[in-house]
């Protein structure tokens, strides 16, 4: 890639930065499409937020990433909010279109686009089960209440978390708060269960948030970690014979989602994903 006096100005906002993925992938994305573009991750605090923002702006970036713990404090310091941004209530992307800021999350379509891709389920008239009500639920939950499923159940260690995501979802589609104790009931009749917690999460490996006994052929298990590759969430529902759907898949999707509100071109998303797992430690 060579830099010069015409290159354009992507990149990451966040606090830390150091572990992301994203400059790989998207340095290489724009290396392989001959986009003169670059990419770059900016470690900022959160007092200066508002600083780096308007610094951005003044620079002329084509736009950027948004991660923890920016997503949703940056939400009031943009001109404008896509419906995404909006309903999950947070933003990982921002979009310079002639000095204003539009924010957007590619989250949700990002995860939606990785299921299809790695398991072509038809998610029309399906139960779904949610565990976890945080960031990760919101726009998971959005993606998949507006891509026509039947009913999405929730639970989550803090139950007012998850009756607040419930009722937000209840907009578009039937939703319903569970136990801990319950979910084994409602996973017969389910045809998704997307595990959004930390639970599982390195070094925390060998843990998993459902038991076992409830997993069935019948399901897809998308667990939306990414590290280790293949949670013990994932291992359990493989050994009964569960499809499963792990959470790189999300991470390349999303990146892709950016790469083509950026460029207007569609990301080179097989790349992406060579790049991704290339860096992923092979645990
Ligand atoms: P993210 O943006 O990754 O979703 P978050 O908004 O902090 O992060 O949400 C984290 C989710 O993981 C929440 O659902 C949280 O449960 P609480 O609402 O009870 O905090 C869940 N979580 C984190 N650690 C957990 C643990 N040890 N056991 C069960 N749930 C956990």
């Amino acid at each position: 890639m060579k830099v010069n006096s015409l290159t354009e100005k992507t990149g990451l906002l966040g606090h830390p930065v150091g572990h992301s993925k994203s400059p790989d992938m998207h340095n290489e994305a724009f290396a392989l499409t001959g986009f003169n573009m670059v990419y770059l991750a900016y470690d900022v605090s959160p007092e200066k937020l508002p600083q780096a923002v308007e610094g951005m702006r003044a620079l002329g970036f084509r736009g950027w990433n948004v991660t923890i713990p920016h997503k949703v404090a940056i939400m009031e310091l943009l001109d404008e909010l896509d419906d995404s941004a909006k309903e999950i209530g947070a933003v990982n992307t921002v979009v310079n279109k002639e000095s204003r800021l539009i924010g957007y999350n590619t989250d949700g379509t990002g995860y939606l686009r990785s299921l299809q891709e790695e398991t072509a389920m038809q998610l029309t008239g399906k139960r779904v089960v949610l565990v976890g009500a945080g960031g990760a639920a919101r726009a998971v939950g959005y993606a998949l209440a507006t891509a026509g499923v039947r009913e999405i159940t929730v639970t989550n260690r803090t139950t007012a978390k998850a009756e607040a995501l419930a009722s937000r979802l209840s907009r578009w589609v039937p939703t319903r708060v569970i136990t801990a104790e319950e979910l084994q009931t409602a996973l017969q009749d389910a045809a998704l269960l997307v595990q959004t917690t930390s639970v599982g999460m390195h070094p925390d490996a060998d843990v998993s948030p459902v038991n076992p006994d409830w997993l069935h052929s019948g399901l897809v298990v998308s667990d939306l970690i990414y590290h280790p590759r293949k949670t013990k969430l994932l291992q359990e529902a493989e050994k009964q014979g569960a499809c499963i759907h792990g959470g790189a898949g999300m991470l390349v999707h999303q990146a892709a989602l950016a790469f083509e509100l950026w460029t207007g071109h569609p990301a080179p998303v097989k790349k992406m994903r060579e790049v991704l797992e290339r860096s992923l430690a092979p645990v």
